[in-house]
């Protein structure tokens, strides 16, 4: 099939890529002629583990293309995808759904014969009702069906999960654009990943409601940590005791320091406005909203707890920038909230992180970067882990003791075993672990 991909962002770039890697002919196009440029070149504007390979061979292949021509890109696709942000709206949180109306009036101009229009892009309920309103209002003859396809894809894991998802979710009443959908997915369902068709406001909401649940269970497993560090328990096995119910399961049920992202801040909080609106408040959401922005800057009290109630004038080593392992993505990283509240309290900050310092420089302008992970621990009053990377979870202790002017750590992801780390002689402090 042709499909043409609105957006070439993380989702775009990446549902473009495994479209054309199931055999359709894919073009991305975006605004950013920068962006563009650099695909054209063969570089992938973000790191994404496997992303660089699957788009090669399929470029290679002829069945995957970028451009910044979106009308003649639209003129003979079958399905367009709209895969353009919907960051928070400055001021009210509500999703902002500029570029989304704008990606439909572009599109609406440009369709040739009957196209199947899908919203990829995470969007409060009823948007699509109003694409279908830009997009007839700009071409009344124009022969088309707008579909809800929200995209479930995790940064870090984002081509497996695009290519094994737990469930594809499709909202379309309309015949014709079911069956151009079941085409384009047809090499999943074969392999068995449930196509779930429904109403399309339905599948709107399956997106947030699912974002705000996992928000939820994080928020939920944060606020136990907290009380097992008061009572003197163990959060770690707190979560396995619950997880291996299987009515509750195991997964999001790390005690960290919030959740952060390009996805789960803005979603929840755009969640909460719509139903505030529809006068059909989301009290538990609203309170896990809150309770995640508070949880950062407590991080910064807890590192400045550890270094003796002050860190005025001290060096603190921070390992791990980006919001999760295995992306660059600097979208609400707890990195930021944290490093800040600690600058604000006099600290110097200089970090480290395998990916993420290029997106985290223009951020966060008044630290100092090291090259690795060592250099970033020498002469430093304490270290602290935000970001959980695989090349933090092995490191020569006796260097990193050695490094550091003081044998501080506080690991907000409970990476180390305390009793380790104890006996090697560190003060060690974690999350939800007495
Ligand atoms: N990042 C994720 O893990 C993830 C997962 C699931 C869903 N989503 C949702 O997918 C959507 C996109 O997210 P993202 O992280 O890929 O965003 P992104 O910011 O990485 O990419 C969006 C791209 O769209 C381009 N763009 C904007 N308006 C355009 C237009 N009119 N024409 C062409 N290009 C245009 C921008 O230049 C940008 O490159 C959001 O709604 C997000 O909530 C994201």
């Amino acid at each position: 099939m042709r499909v043409t991909m609105i957006g070439s962002g993380y989702v775009g770039l990446v549902s473009g890529a495994c479209f054309a890697d199931f055999g359709h002919e894919v073009i991305c196009v975006d605004l950013d002629a920068g962006k563009i440029a650099a695909l054209n070149r063969g570089e992938i504007p973000i790191f994404e583990p496997g992303l660089d390979e699957l788009v090669a061979s399929n470029v290679r292949a002829g069945r995957l293309s970028f451009t910044t021509e979106l009308a003649a890109s639209v003129r003979h696709a079958e399905a367009v995808f709209i895969a353009v942000g919907t960051p928070s709206r400055r001021g009210d949180g509500h999703a902002d759904l500029s570029y989304v109306h704008q990606a439909a009036r572009d599109v609406a101009a440009a369709i040739g014969g009957f196209t199947v229009v899908v919203t990829k892009s995470t969007v409060p309920v009823g948007t699509g009702d109003e694409v279908e309103r830009i997009m007839r209002e700009a071409r009344p003859d124009g022969d088309f069906a707008v579909v809800s396809n929200p995209e479930f894809l995790r940064e870090g894991a984002a081509i497996a999960d695009f290519k094994r998802p737990d469930r594809i979710v499709i909202g379309t009443e309309d015949p014709r654009a079911r069956k151009v959908m079941e085409e384009l997915y047809r090499p999943l369902y074969l392999n068995a990943a449930p196509l779930l068709f429904t109403a399309r406001r339905t599948s709107e909401l399956i997106k947030y409601a699912a974002n705000a649940y996992l928000a939820t269970k994080i928020t939920f497993i944060n606020e136990i940590a907290d009380l097992c560090e008061q009572v003197g328990a163990n959060v770690q096995e707190v979560a396995r005791g619950i997880g291996l119910d299987n009515r509750i399961g195991g997964k999001f049920l790390h005690a960290g320091p919030g959740y952060g992202g390009s996805c789960f801040p803005k979603d929840t909080l755009a969640l909460m406005k719509t139903a505030q609106d529809m006068a059909s408040p989301l009290r538990i959401v609203e309170t896990v909203v809150a309770v995640n922005d508070q949880r950062k800057r407590a991080m910064a009290r807890k590192v400045v707890a550890a270094c003796g109630g002050s860190v005025r004038g001290k060096r603190i080593a921070v390992l791990g920038l980006a919001f999760k392992p295995n992306t660059d993505d600097m979208r609400e990283a707890p990195s930021l909230a944290i490093i800040t509240a600690l600058t604000d309290a006099g600290a110097q900050i200089v970090a480290y992180d395998p990916e993420s310092m290029d997106s985290a420089r223009p951020l966060l302008p008044e630290i100092a970067y090291a090259p690795d992970a060592y250099a970033c621990l020498e002469g430093a009053d304490a270290l602290v882990i935000v970001t959980e990377w695989n090349a933090f979870r092995a490191l020569d202790l006796d260097r990193v003791k050695a490094a550091l002017k003081r044998p501080v750590v506080i690991d907000l992801r409970n990476i180390y075993r305390s009793s380790e780390m104890r006996q090697r002689g560190f003060e060690y402090l974690n999350i939800g672990n007495a």
